[in-house]
């Protein structure tokens, strides 16, 4: 329960924030691997997008590769959580490595909705970040078929083959409110333009952006907890703003909080990215308690239930192992 400060200082703690069920099956199967092989194992990619995710990880043992070429011939590989194309499977196969795959199965949803409607020579406009590993991933499912579409701005430019036999995929981490002006933006140019069969943006971004929309009004300042290359850590802070928050900053961790931010800040708000552990943010939480933010209320717009179990190969091989 909250108890109020004298000064009227608070935080709103977001809820649902930090680790959906796709990181934490990631990470836990990059942990998994290194407690079962042993160390060195090679990680093509961040493994999710979080800095200290990635140097705790490191110092475990995990070795971060950008490619596949980099990975010795006959190692182990985990391919992060956010996929991986057919290319890359090929090119670890040709090497002969062994390969966990953590791609989370919300991003293989949207991989295979992708061979399907390419398979039934549909156009399929890809609604996303050009260059974000998970866009390059779902696009080479399919090259032939599939445009990316970073936002509203690109709907004008578009050429499609035949626009009865259309579809638009997204990401999983976008912003759902830029989404579905996007989306709006293409079916004017577009009008016989198919949905996808289910949500792509996945259940953990939607969620913690609807946390963040409540809040947003009530608070002077937000904070979110993520990494700057975290696409729906990102997200967090434009919805925060757009939804009324005075200001909105995001922060690796607590150390990075500048204190002219909450000088004047009655209401904080806070909370963090789907790749983000728990601890970062107790740290921030120190943090404003040391500077009177003591009365901690949580707004709670969703409970989440949803784990995912590891990768099939690295699960038969800790049966083995007993
Ligand atoms: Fe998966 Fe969504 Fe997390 S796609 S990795 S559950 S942010």
């Amino acid at each position: 329960p909250s108890t109020p400060t004298a000064d009227g200082k608070k935080v709103l703690l977001a809820a649902p924030r930090g680790y959906c069920a796709g990181v934490d099956r990631a990470v836990d199967a990059v942990e998994k691997a290194l407690d079962l092989y042993g160390a060195p194992v090679y990680v093509r990619k961040e493994i999710v997008h979080n800095k200290f995710v990635v140097e705790t990880l490191s110092a475990r043992g995990a070795v971060f590769v950008n490619e596949t070429d980099e990975v010795p011939e006959g190692a182990r590989v985990v391919f992060s959580a956010h996929g991986v194309s057919p290319a890359v499977h090929a090119q670890a196969a040709a090497r002969n490595l062994a390969t966990i795959d953590a791609t989370c199965p919300l991003v293989t949803k949207v991989h295979k909705e992708a061979v399907r409607f390419a398979a039934a020579d549909y156009d399929i406009l890809l609604i996303g970040h050009e260059g974000h590993e998970e866009v390059e991933g779902t696009q080479g499912e399919a090259p032939n078929h599939i445009q990316v579409v970073n936002g509203p701005e690109d709907v004008a430019k578009l050429e499609v083959r035949d626009s009865d036999r259309l579809i638009w995929l997204s990401q999983t981490t976008l912003s759902v409110d830029e989404t579905m002006e996007t989306v709006h933006l293409l079916r004017e140019r577009f009008p016989n333009l198919q949905d996808p069969p289910s949500d792509d943006i996945c259940y953990a971004t939607q969620n913690r952006q609807a946390a963040v929309k409540t809040l947003g009004p009530r608070c002077d300042v937000v904070i979110v907890v993520g990494s700057g290359n975290s696409s729906n850590s990102v997200r967090l802070v434009e919805v925060a703003l757009e939804y009324g928050a005075g200001a909105a900053y995001r922060v690796d961790k607590a150390d990075e909080i500048d204190p002219a931010w909450i000088e004047d800040a009655q209401t904080i708000g806070l909370t963090s990215g789907a790749s983000v552990p728990e601890i970062l943010v107790r740290d921030v939480l120190q943090v404003l308690a040391e500077r009177g933010y003591t009365d901690v209320e949580t707004i709670r717009t969703a409970t989440e239930n949803i784990a995912f179990s590891l990768p099939k190969n690295l699960r038969g091989d800790l049966k083995s192992a007993g």
